[in-house]
């Protein structure tokens, strides 16, 4: 029997617009008999960008330079929007206004007022299932760390640590770029755009921060303009966020989320650790295929650390003792939005409009932090 089609439209054909466009292009490889998405139309006001996609996606019907022409299509049901954060506001709002469903990028509007709106809009047209993308917990043995969180193996949480770390700003030769610019990317800096990634996992479980306290540093003011001068770089580079977080059984435990630009050594590392009683964990992107753990024995405790392989929440066809990798994580993350626009629950889903209000919440206590040298309630 054929499998029903989603038919999608893409706006933004940038970094992560290709990795849709790809992860779409070899759906083949999940055996999972839900939905296949199928990109009819690709938008982007750089025409290169568009030739990628009509070169590499024969589904294409409609290339432009113009979105609106995608929400006029009648043949687009659901769009992926990956634009800078400046943007957010007017075109998720359109989107979803246009009646289309909608997985939308980080941090889901440039700042809390264009979050609200966003919001304001998804209130007022409930027919349009929203999400916004975050890829890492995909990976099996991050699912393996969920798992725990959910049978409760942990005991008493003491602590948590969760991280987005990068480090290629470290090279001062680099040019800005727009993620490196208030005015595109906004006052958040590093935490708009690595936070979410950070909190996924703690909002779903439950592990709502109460109060912040944030400590931000602008350590690269300036950086080379990419045409032989300089501009100002006044976006936060790096950014640790204390939280108290009231656990759902009465206790409570700090939280520390941080989001760097400026970690030496670390290319793309995301991570989550979770330190019990009677329990500990750990996962990092720097070692994806291990889930380290630790279950306390007396006075003495060892770690160990099993190699999980190709286990993922949605079965595919490579074997199970093989590596996952980062493109592996997005497919499961879009098949994980397919199932659930399919009015299935998946067993991890993607991050929800809700999550990226309390992501905005904390953001905005962490800058009012900062600015006063104050610990500032989270209020949503
Ligand atoms: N989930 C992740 O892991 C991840 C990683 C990187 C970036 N992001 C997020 O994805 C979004 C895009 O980031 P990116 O790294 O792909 O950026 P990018 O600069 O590589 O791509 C953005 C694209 O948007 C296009 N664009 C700009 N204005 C437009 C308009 N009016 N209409 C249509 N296209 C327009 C640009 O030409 C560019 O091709 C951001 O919100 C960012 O925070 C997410």
């Amino acid at each position: 029997m054929a499998r029903k089609k989603v038919h999608f439209g893409v706006i933004g054909l940038g970094l992560m617009g290709k990795e849709f466009g790809s992860a779409a292009a070899r759906w083949c490889h999940l055996l999972d008999d839900g939905p296949v998405p199928e990109l009819v139309g690709a938008c982007d006001t750089d025409p290169e960008a568009v030739k990628w996609f009509t070169d590499n996606i024969p589904t294409i019907k409609i290339a432009t330079r113009d979105y609106h022409e995608l929400l006029h299509s009648d043949e687009i049901e659901a769009l992926y929007c990956a634009v800078p954060h400046n943007l957010h506001e007017q075109i998720y709002v359109d989107i979803i206004r246009a009646g289309k469903h909608l997985m939308g990028e980080k941090p889901f509007g440039i700042d809390q007022k264009a979050n609200s709106n966003i919001l304001k809009a998804i209130k007022e047209n409930p027919e349009s299932m929203v999400r916004c993308s975050s890829e890492f917990p995909f990976f099996p043995a991050c699912q393996r760390m969920i798992q725990w969180i959910r049978e409760k193996r942990f005991g008493r949480i003491m602590e948590v640590h969760a991280g987005f770390n990068h480090s290629s700003d470290m090279d001062l030769s680099k040019p800005i770029n727009w993620k490196r610019m208030i005015e595109f990317n906004g006052e958040y800096g590093c935490m708009g755009d690595l936070g979410i990634h950070t909190q996924h996992i703690p909002f779903r479980v439950g592990w709502v921060p109460r109060s912040v306290y944030g400590v931000l540093s602008n350590i690269v003011p300036e950086r080379p303009d990419g045409k032989g001068g300089a501009a100002p770089c006044r976006t936060w580079d790096n950014a640790t966020l204390v939280c108290q977080v009231d656990n759902q059984n009465g206790s409570s435990f700090p939280m520390y989320l941080e989001t760097k630009r400026l970690a030496p050594g670390a290319t793309n590392r995301w991570f989550i650790e979770v330190y019990g009683l009677e329990a500990s964990a750990k996962f990092t992107t720097e070692d994806p295929n291990a889930f380290v753990f630790l279950e306390t024995r007396g006075k003495e405790q060892a770690w160990s650390r099993v190699v999980v392989g190709h286990k993922p929440m949605i079965p595919s066809i490579t074997g199970s003792i093989f590596e996952f990798g980062f493109s592996d994580s997005i497919l499961q993350m879009w098949a994980s939005f397919l199932q659930e626009l399919d009015g299935k629950e998946p067993l991890f889903g993607c991050v929800r409009p809700e999550e990226t209000h309390l992501s905005h919440a904390l953001l905005t206590a962490a800058l009012k932090s900062n600015r006063n040298n104050t610990v500032e309630n989270v209020t949503v």
